[in-house]
């Protein structure tokens, strides 16, 4: 059955983590169904991992589209949020209404996500009252890396952390059915686990969090440009990846490869009455 924003809620109700990760294509996407995955976000972390840019600001609505149609279609009862990425939500309400609902239908998004607190709370209203399920995004917020000056833990602070909570209580009341806490102390993140309603998924914010999310090729050591404190490498798929790369160059140069098992025959006759 399809997982959708109840599953979020009974998930909270019921004390039982949420899983997500992201992804963005359709083959990664039916492995993560397969493993049983609650949700998968197609992150604007795309534009890191699978773009090459150093930052998510240069990410376009094109790309977000074209990443989660994609998703969409491997992702068996898996729930897909789509990022919303830079400048397409901070414009104002009309903007964010209107990719919201792009997202939505050529993206096959049944969620979009957005970063921001009490600031971006009209637009959360405006696209929840659409019928567009809005997943919160606070703490550190990548979008804003150039304002925070890098990627940094954010609410350390008695005065951050307070600004965490409020943002974590405005976007609830704005219609967010859950909320992703980034970086931030473990021990903010559960307070604010205890005080919401929606459940809270972290990345880099403790286990005290409702679910966890983690950006699959850090998850799975595929991605070095840059390895945050939190990502812990559930397997070395990069390394594996490596050697059969190294096999496969081996093999053909030495023509091992194709062997007899990975070759089309045709009959002598016929070969024959072509020479
Ligand atoms: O873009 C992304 O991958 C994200 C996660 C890190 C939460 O926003």
């Amino acid at each position: 059955m399809k997982k959708t924003v109840r599953t979020f809620q009974m998930a909270k109700e019921n004390g039982r983590k949420i899983t997500m990760l992201t992804t963005y294509d359709y083959s990664t996407a039916r492995l993560m169904d397969e493993a049983g995955i609650d949700a998968v976000l197609v992150g604007d972390s795309l534009g890191n991992t699978m773009l090459g840019y150093e930052d998510t600001v240069s990410v376009t609505m094109e790309d977000m589209i074209h990443h989660g149609a994609a998703v969409a279609r491997g992702a068996g009862s898996m729930m897909v949020v789509v990022d919303m990425p830079f400048m397409s939500f901070q414009t104002g309400v009309y903007d964010a209404l209107a990719n919201a609902g792009r997202l939505m239908k050529e993206g096959r998004a049944a969620a979009v996500k957005l970063e921001g607190g009490k600031t971006v709370c009209p637009q959360i209203k405006a696209i929840t009252g659409a019928g567009i399920p809005v997943m919160a995004h606070l703490g550190l917020t990548p979008q804003s890396v150039n304002a925070f000056g890098g990627n940094r833990v954010q609410g350390k602070s008695e005065e951050a952390a307070k600004q965490i909570i409020e943002d974590a209580y405005a976007v609830q009341e704005a219609g967010a059915f859950a909320v992703v806490l980034e970086c931030i102390p473990a021990k903010l993140a559960s307070l604010i686990t205890n005080k919401l309603d929606i459940p809270t998924i972290g990345i880099g914010a403790g286990n005290g969090c409702d679910g966890q999310i983690l950006v699959y090729q850090d998850m799975l050591g595929m991605f070095s440009d840059y390895v945050p404190k939190f990502a812990k490498k559930f397997a070395d798929v990069g390394t594996v990846m490596k050697s059969a790369f190294a096999d496969y160059i081996k093999e053909v140069s030495d023509g091992i490869y194709p062997s007899e098992e990975h070759t089309f025959k045709i009959d002598d006759e016929v070969l024959e009455k072509l020479y």
